[in-house]
């Protein structure tokens, strides 16, 4: 295991909306730099930053044009070089996001891929032989090439499957997980790590991890052991590097696929989504986080426990505030109702991701659609950094700007809350430092529930020799159990009183125990 996990706190940098130095309107590489002195006082100790390369930006940059060289609206690799510098002279390490399972159809790769005359590229990507044939359930275009034959989709239209091979194959165009063409294609996404750990990042965030081999079986074996063997080669040669995927389920990603951490995403009814963003079951939301609620800690437990009990040893389940996918959770949550979520969020194992802006609460603003962001885009506008024009983010003209900034009139901004004793900054700093401070909140410390009743309040945890509590509720609760005896409260939201073995919490508290 890479030992700097244990106790990491990542900062989600969407590199268009952080912050703009030259005036264009989009953030750059030189505004990550300038704020690094602030993302480290937060106690943000790694960066992940999404893509940054050359792109058309059909999908914000999701389709890579030239995987080795930077989009120019944010800087040249040398830019990049010393962000990675500045950024390790503070102790911040920094993460690139990777997308293997498809280019840009912009890509040279592709574009050779298309020619009739069969080259190098032909069996870069997942084609079949004859125009008119379609893949098996896939999304294919055809009639876009000289070459005869139908090219499969990863994502949007503009992103081309790369061919990593077929597990179980059903058609004679489908290439074995062991031909030449697979392999090269794996090589070639290896040949681009090695590229970018050597320019110094520290490792990668992997769009679409699962997605490599088509028809693969139910427990992604070959899209796994693609990732088992990038593993080896980092365990060899870059022992320090980390991966982390988007995958969502840990037993095929860190058990199959070796990867330090995966990613707890927000899908439906899954336990994470039942934390900060049950809203989409019929209007009601019934967010574990949301006072009034019924605040059942059990949806969440019940899918969590089985995951995190059956992968501890061998990586950590990545939990995040939001990110660039993912509804703001201050779209429904209020800025009370959101320091106990992330006094929740970063004191359980594994690593925790915070997304830019949710520090000070931004909103989910309702925006049109930008570089293919669709509903996605109201969570990717400019951080809100003081009351300047475009709040801070950029001294460009308005028009210009990526996306608009909050103009309602109760936008948090950082400048209001960075001095503020109650804000909802001035807890999430606070919260990150105790993390810090206290092995027993890191990475692997153990974690028990001690209680976590069905609609009961509050949940108590163990993480090492500290007892944690939280009720979110609008309610006071209180609990008799032998745990409480003898304990000091080191860390509050609200009131919460000890008295002998029984706990009794204000309504929206948290506290943690000694
Ligand atoms: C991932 C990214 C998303 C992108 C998609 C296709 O889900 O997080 O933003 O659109 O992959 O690359
Ligand atoms: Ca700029």
């Amino acid at each position: 295991m890479v030992k700097w996990l244990k106790d990491a706190v990542f900062y989600e940098i969407y590199p268009q909306s952080f912050f703009d130095t030259n005036g264009d309107g989009i953030g750059d590489f030189e505004g990550i730099i300038e704020k690094l002195d602030y993302i480290k006082d937060l106690g943000a100790n790694a960066l992940w930053i999404n893509p940054c390369f050359d792109s058309p930006f059909m999908d914000a940059g999701y389709d890579v044009r030239d995987y080795k060289k930077t989009a120019a609206r944010y800087g040249t690799n040398e830019d990049l070089k010393r962000l990675f510098e500045e950024a390790h002279q503070r102790g911040i390490r920094v993460l690139l996001d990777l997308v293997p399972g498809h280019t840009s159809d912009q890509h040279p790769w592709f574009l050779e891929s298309k020619k009739a005359e069969p080259n190098e590229y032909s069996g870069r990507y997942v084609w079949t032989t004859h125009a008119f044939e379609g893949i098996g359930g896939h999304p294919y275009i055809s009639g876009m090439s000289e070459r005869a034959g139908a090219y499969m989709l990863n994502f949007f239209a503009s992103q081309p499957a790369l061919n990593y091979g077929w597990l179980n194959r059903t058609e004679h165009w489908m290439s074995a997980v062991d031909s030449p063409e697979a392999i090269a294609t794996k090589e070639a996404m290896k040949d681009v790590m090695r590229f970018w750990l050597d320019a110094g990042c520290d490792g990668f965030r992997v769009d679409m991890a699962d997605s490599l081999v088509k028809n693969d079986d139910e427990n992604k074996s070959a899209t796994a052991s693609i990732w088992a063997d990038v593993r080896k080669m980092l365990d060899e040669h870059y022992p320090e590097a980390a991966l982390v995927s988007e995958w969502s389920n840990p037993y095929q990603a860190i058990n199959g696929g070796k990867f330090h951490m995966d990613f707890y995403l927000d899908h439906w009814y899954n336990g994470y989504n039942t934390l900060l963003r049950d809203y989409e079951t019929g209007g009601e939301d019934n967010s574990f986080f949301r006072k009034g609620a019924k605040n059942d800690i059990t949806r969440f437990l019940d899918d969590y426990l089985p995951k995190y009990n059956a992968t501890k040893e061998n990586g950590y389940i990545a939990m995040f505030t939001c990110n660039h996918d993912t509804p703001r959770p201050a779209r429904t949550l209020s800025q009370d109702e959101l320091k106990i979520a992330y006094a929740f969020i970063f004191t359980m194992p594994g690593v925790p991701f915070l997304y830019y802006g949710d520090e000070i609460g931004m909103k989910y603003l309702d925006v049109r659609t930008k570089e293919g962001g669709y509903q996605r885009t109201g969570s990717r506008t400019p951080m809100q950094w003081d009351h300047s024009p475009n709040d801070g983010f950029s001294k460009g003209r308005k028009e210009d700007l990526y996306l608009p900034v909050d103009e309602s009139e109760n936008a948090p901004v950082l400048s209001d809350q960075i001095n503020d004793p109650d804000s909802l900054y001035t807890f999430t700093k606070k919260i990150i430092h105790l993390r810090h401070e206290y092995e027993d909140l890191q990475a692997d410390a153990d974690f028990e529930v001690i209680y976590g009743e069905k609609e009961k309040l509050p949940f108590v945890y163990r993480r090492g020799n500290l007892i944690l509590a939280v009720n979110p509720s609008d309610k006071v609760q209180s609990l008799h159990h032998p745990v409480f005896n003898c304990r000091n409260i080191i860390c509050s939201i609200n009131q919460s009183e000890i008295n002998g073995d029984e706990l009794k919490m204000d309504p929206s508290s948290f506290l943690i125990l000694q």
